[in-house]
């Protein structure tokens, strides 16, 4: 099993705070079945200025090649495009495709054309966890021009599990059902809190529709790889604004 999404790499972001905690983490991975996962330390402008190349330098020394994947989170604005020319951001394991993440506080106008910007330069854009942001899961039809550019979209397994509160689960399952779980992530920062946890996801999801557990599990492969994914039936989310139950949500970054 592959994980997309995880911050296992030490000293880097808001992820392992130290080796012991990373060696935690690599623990839990062992017994949850990942062989493999994708390194994915925040990139973020003026705040997290981890580059692809410094990325590979950490999993190198620290041990890690063959099982940790070079990958990054990269924060969208206006800048990503020119730090993608410059080489500080890659896509992952060095392939096509790239997880970026959106402002948790609000709804920016100019998310569209900085990710065509991306897709034009050669980009598979991957959101990571779309069911986060409150102003999607509010308003989900916002998703629709992500989904019509050929965005692919990675839930958080935790918020299948329940772990950032009731809105942020239905609206990943309400995701799950129209068709825009490519991949499910861990996210991981730690080995105490937001640990790895995936297989019983999976399990989940699998029993909410049919097959799609082994579909992202699928997919996951195949990104590491760059290849081509199983892209399920979208279904648009215009009509879906008032299925949502909307209220009061909590930030959990
Ligand atoms: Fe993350």
């Amino acid at each position: 099993m592959v994980d997309v999404h995880s911050h296992l790499l030490p000293l880097v972001d808001d992820g392992a705070i130290d080796i012991d905690d990373m060696n935690g983490m690599l623990d839990i991975y062992l017994g949850e079945g990942v062989d493999s996962i994708v390194a994915t330390p925040h990139f973020k402008s003026g705040i997290y200025m981890n580059s692809y190349e410094k990325v590979c330098l950490c999993i190198d020394v620290l041990g890690l090649s063959g099982r940790v994947l070079p990958g990054q989170e990269v924060f969208l604005d206006k800048d990503t495009l020119g730090y993608c020319k410059e080489g500080l951001i890659r896509g992952i394991n060095g392939g096509s495709y790239l997880l970026v993440e959106l402002a948790f506080d609000k709804f920016r106008v100019d998310y569209l054309s900085y990710v065509i910007e991306l897709i034009d330069f050669g980009f598979r854009v991957v959101i990571a966890h779309p069911e986060r942001y409150a102003y999607f899961s509010k308003n989900p039809s916002l998703l629709d021009d992500f989904i019509r550019v050929g965005c692919f979209f990675q839930i958080n397994s935790g918020s299948f599990l329940g772990l950032f509160g009731k809105d942020v689960k239905d609206f990943a399952f309400l995701l799950a059902r129209s068709g825009l779980v490519d991949f499910v992530g861990s996210d991981a920062h730690g080995s105490v809190k937001r640990v790895p946890r995936l297989k019983v996801a999976l399990q989940i999801l699998d029993k909410a529709k049919a097959g799609l557990g082994s579909i992202v599990e699928s997919n996951a492969k195949s990104l590491v790889l760059d290849e081509l994914l199983v892209v399920q039936k979208r279904k648009p989310l215009a009509d879906k604004r008032k299925s949502v139950k909307l209220g009061a949500f909590k930030f959990f970054k």
